[in-house]
């Protein structure tokens, strides 16, 4: 058995050797925030050019400065391999690989499978090993344990284990990975007590809770609590659609009761690589066992519905403005999931255009975090380039469409060049005849037809 009072004192001394596997969203603000509090940082990633990119001072994280990294790696506190070698150097690692689904919904283990078998290769006595990636309740125990014990090790009593959701925002100027509180739950004791060791250097907050299975748990009911809300509000603003009630106006009353009411904002869909995708790891493990999620399936239906909704409204806009989506040139403001930064992955944004497309729409788009849109990453399957939008006066736009309420544009001045908006995000504060707002009544006065388009009345 390894004492781990050893380990214990190097965490406290911040003598211990600390490494993060997987240097994404995630994983690089982790990495950022230990070499800062004063470990010795190792990352480790499979892309080479993120692994260039550490080792040069640059940041390719839009929440982390590259001054950051640079000062950290200049004093020799972080560096970054695509080689798992090193892991036999260091005291800790945490694992911050992606865990997507399926096409069939269930969970893609693929990349945790890789990263901890890597890692199994170089486990050493006393080593603490800490997954932080969202997944099921039982995947420390079940699916990475074996993994690392396959070399004749133990958890919990030769090398620790434990796990960590993360809870990073991205975007978010307000949170970070240092002042969010990290739950964190130990295999045993000893490892929850080592794990908060690491985390309490580098993270303000440190909740202990008493399993890997609970720590996985909290992660899917936030995520899931989000999904069904988003799911509950995006159902609301349909019916709001119907009843000619602005869904808006109702959420801004509603929010101001100070107890019992948390409001949530509709939208074109879920995007991200955590809301869309990690209850459905919950639903399928509960399925595994007998249990059949109700919350869970409906919110997936309702928020996957989205972008249909958002077609038929611009479907309805143009309509009365006497034009058909077949032709129309239709520009999407924001492709990134959500607003302020540069990730489209699940970017509910890609949907909208994907079904535009095969309705014959032509189609461009603005972003200013996401200068181009490659022909493999929507269903469109050409490549698109962001739009300035100094060009849309020129550009003969039939309809635009906000998507993604980035700070960053006018929305005023997007409103003044196009001759017909539908805005899914209410992101167009003042009032205009020709913008149509999801959620919300139609615009009260309809636009005039252009008087070119007009019939002259016989005799006149
Ligand atoms: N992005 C978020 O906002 C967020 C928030 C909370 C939790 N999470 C969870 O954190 C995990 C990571 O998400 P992310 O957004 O940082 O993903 P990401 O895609 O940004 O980063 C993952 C990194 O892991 C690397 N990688 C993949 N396989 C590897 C392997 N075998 N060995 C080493 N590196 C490998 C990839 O090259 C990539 O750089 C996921 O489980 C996600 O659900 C993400």
């Amino acid at each position: 058995m390894f004492d781990s009072t050893r380990l214990l004192d190097r965490l406290h001394s911040r003598q211990a050797r600390a490494g993060v596997v997987g240097l994404g969203y995630v994983g690089l603000p982790l990495a950022v925030e230990l070499a800062r509090s004063g470990f010795v940082t190792t990352g480790i990633d499979l892309d080479a050019r993120k692994i260039d990119a550490i080792n040069r001072g640059d940041s390719y994280i839009p929440d982390v400065p590259s001054s950051d990294v640079r000062e950290l790696v200049s004093r020799g506190h972080l560096s970054a391999t695509t080689g798992f070698a090193v892991v036999a150097e260091l005291d800790t690692v945490n694992i911050c690989v992606p865990t997507p689904l399926r096409k069939t919904k269930d969970p893609d283990m693929s990349y945790i499978v890789s990263a901890v078998e890597a890692i199994a290769a170089h486990l050493h006595p006393g080593m603490l090993v800490i997954l932080e990636s969202t997944t099921y309740p039982g995947t420390t125990e079940e699916v990475v344990q074996p993994l690392l014990e396959r070399g004749g090790l133990k958890a919990g009593v030769d090398f620790f284990l434990a796990f960590s959701p993360e809870r990073v925002d991205p975007g978010n100027g307000s949170f970070n990975t240092r002042n969010v509180p990290k739950v964190v739950g130990g295999m045993t004791p000893t490892c929850g007590e080592l794990a908060r060791a690491l985390y309490g250097a580098a993270i303000d907050t440190v909740v202990p809770v008493s399993s890997p299975r609970v720590a996985e748990m909290v992660k899917l009911l936030e995520n899931t609590f989000r999904a069904v809300n988003i799911g509950l509000v995006n159902e609301i603003a349909l019916m709001c659609d119907k009843l000619g009630i602005d869904v808006w106006e109702v959420v801004d009353a509603a929010k101001t009761k100070p107890f019992g009411f948390m409001p949530f904002y509709p939208g074109p869909g879920l995007g991200g690589h955590c809301i869309p995708i990690d209850p459905f790891y919950l639903s399928w493990k509960a399925k595994q066992n007998g249990f059949e999620p109700r919350f869970i399936e409906l919110a997936g239906h309702v928020n996957s519905s989205m972008p249909h909704a958002v077609v038929d409204k611009i479907t309805d806009a143009l309509n009365i403005q006497r034009k058909s989506l077949n032709g129309s040139h239709v520009l999407v403001a924001g492709i990134a999931y959500k607003r302020d930064i540069d990730d489209i992955r699940e970017s509910p944004a890609l949907d909208v255009m994907g079904l535009l497309h095969a309705k014959g729409a032509r189609l461009s788009y603005t972003d200013p975090y996401v200068s181009r849109l490659a022909a493999s990453a929507w269903p469109g399957g050409y490549e698109l380039w962001s739009v300035s939008p100094d060009r849309l006066p020129i550009l003969s736009i039939d309809c635009l469409v906000v998507l993604t309420d980035h700070r960053a544009f006018d929305y005023d001045a997007l409103a003044a060049v196009a001759p017909l908006v539908v805005d899914t995000r209410n992101a167009i504060k003042r009032t205009y005849p020709h913008v149509f707002r999801l959620g919300a009544p139609k615009a009260v006065e309809q636009p005039a037809r252009p008087s070119s388009e007009l019939i002259a009345a016989p005799g006149a």
